[in-house]
């Protein structure tokens, strides 16, 4: 299987999860996958390198979609997440891909959609944006915070719902997480924000850092 046939394959079975999830935006998110059409030269090189951990992280992954399109996940151009203001202790053990979007591997003007990963043991701090948000968890497993208030621990399936200038924070814990993610509505990378340290109940969880 080609690079862009596993990634095909992986967003068509992305698609179909989040047409099946009775979210409305997921499935406009849905519709968009569908109808992307991915370009045949391959993607710009990545301005970080994917991390030994997401390698491992997806190559051991017991989910046949994920074996098949490994390669395809790291050869796509991965970047620091946060729009550069996270810190480099927590961006170095991120990692974010534009798939679509203004900037993204394949432009679109209207979303953002792309693949996040946060290493085990690691906190993504409060942050929130002015785009609604929906993560779609691919692999491993994270406790969300919403408001300021934990959800539970989130796994591979589920599809959490950001509102707009909503705060939200990941901690990791074991396993690494590798989700899709992808923003609507206000989706300038200007309308993003780390939120104060103070809102984060999860106290100051190993790796944690406020901005
Ligand atoms: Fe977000």
């Amino acid at each position: 299987m080609t690079h862009r046939l596993a990634l095909r394959t992986l967003l068509d079975a992305a698609a179909e999860k989040l047409q099946s999830s009775g979210n409305d935006m997921a499935e406009a998110v849905a519709d968009a996958l569908v109808q992307t059409t991915l370009p045949a030269d391959g993607p710009p090189p990545a301005t970080v390198r994917p991390c030994e951990a997401l390698t491992a992280a997806v190559a051991h992954s017991n989910d046949p979609l994920f074996g098949r399109a490994v390669e395809a996940l790291l050869s796509l151009p991965w970047r620091a997440p946060g729009f550069g203001r996270l810190p480099a202790r927590l961006a170095d053990r991120m990692a974010v891909v534009e798939l679509l979007g203004p900037t993204g591997y394949i432009r679109h003007k209207a979303v953002r959609v792309g693949f996040l990963f946060q290493d085990a043991q690691l906190g993504y701090p409060p942050h929130s944006h002015a785009a609604e948000e929906i993560y779609l968890l691919l692999q491993g497993q994270a406790d969300w915070q919403i408001d300021g208030r934990p959800i539970g621990l989130c796994r591979a399936g589920k599809l959490v719902h950001h509102l707009p200038w909503q705060p939200h924070a990941m901690q990791t814990a074991k396993e690494p997480l590798l989700a899709l993610w992808a923003w609507r509505g206000e989706i300038g990378a200007d309308h993003y924000r780390l939120e104060a340290p103070a809102s984060c109940g999860a106290g100051g969880p190993p790796g944690s850092a406020e901005p």
